[in-house]
């Protein structure tokens, strides 16, 4: 069964445009087959950008967008809040959309091709993640508590989950781990944010 995590090059690409406001700010991003939510923001990323961008007020800082697929969530923040995003994921399809869209949307972006942060090595202000439940528990674990190395001291990691895609137990997980907050709850999605302690 195909993943929108999987590599598959023989994959027909159909380019579509799907826009996005915020504001005063309006935002085009290219996606195609192969992609996680190909046909429309995902209401769960679009939750947790607006949630955080309602709490952070600093500007000009280092954001991770860990699993970022076409790169919603690292682009609106990076344009939003004036700072730089590395975008990573593993599927390469999504990666050059990603890499597409930070130039449509103006925005400074490293794009890294990495299995969770096998390839990444700098500290982040914020890590952000819409993780990739149906990859597994293994590889959604990794990405929320791999984070604490890759943070800042004073760094934030924020993740949505769905209540019936186990966000009650993943709180508990991130408890044992970090200082963590349910800063907001939609529709059954939780914006989570998680300080190291
Ligand atoms: C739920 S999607 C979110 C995509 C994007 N952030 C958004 O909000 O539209 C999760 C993403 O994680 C990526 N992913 C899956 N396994 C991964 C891994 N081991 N390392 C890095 N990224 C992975 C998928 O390719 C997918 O793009």
């Amino acid at each position: 069964m195909e993943h929108y995590f999987t590599n598959n090059e023989q994959l027909k690409s159909e380019l579509r445009d799907i826009t996005y406001t915020l504001d005063d700010t309006n935002f085009t991003f290219i996606s195609d087959n192969g992609v996680f939510s190909k046909n429309k923001i995902d209401y769960g990323s679009k939750f947790l950008v607006e949630t955080m961008l309602k709490q952070i007020n600093k500007t000009h800082i280092s954001i991770l967008d860990m699993g970022c697929g076409y790169g919603f969530i690292g682009i609106v923040l990076a344009k939003k809040l004036d700072s730089l995003v590395t975008l990573a994921d593993v599927n390469k399809r999504a990666l050059h959309l990603a890499k597409e869209n930070s130039k449509v949307n103006k925005v400074e972006a490293h794009i890294v091709e990495s299995n969770i942060y096998d390839k990444i090595s700098d500290t982040f202000d914020i890590i952000v993640t819409n993780p990739p439940i149906r990859a597994g528990k293994k590889v959604v674990e990794g990405m929320l508590l791999g984070a604490s190395s890759y943070l800042k001291d004073d760094g934030e990691l924020w993740c949505v989950i769905r209540k019936d895609q186990g966000a009650k137990s993943m709180v508990k997980v991130l408890e044992d781990n970090y200082k963590t907050n349910i800063v907001a709850k939609s529709k059954g999605f939780y914006a989570i944010k998680a300080e190291k302690k």
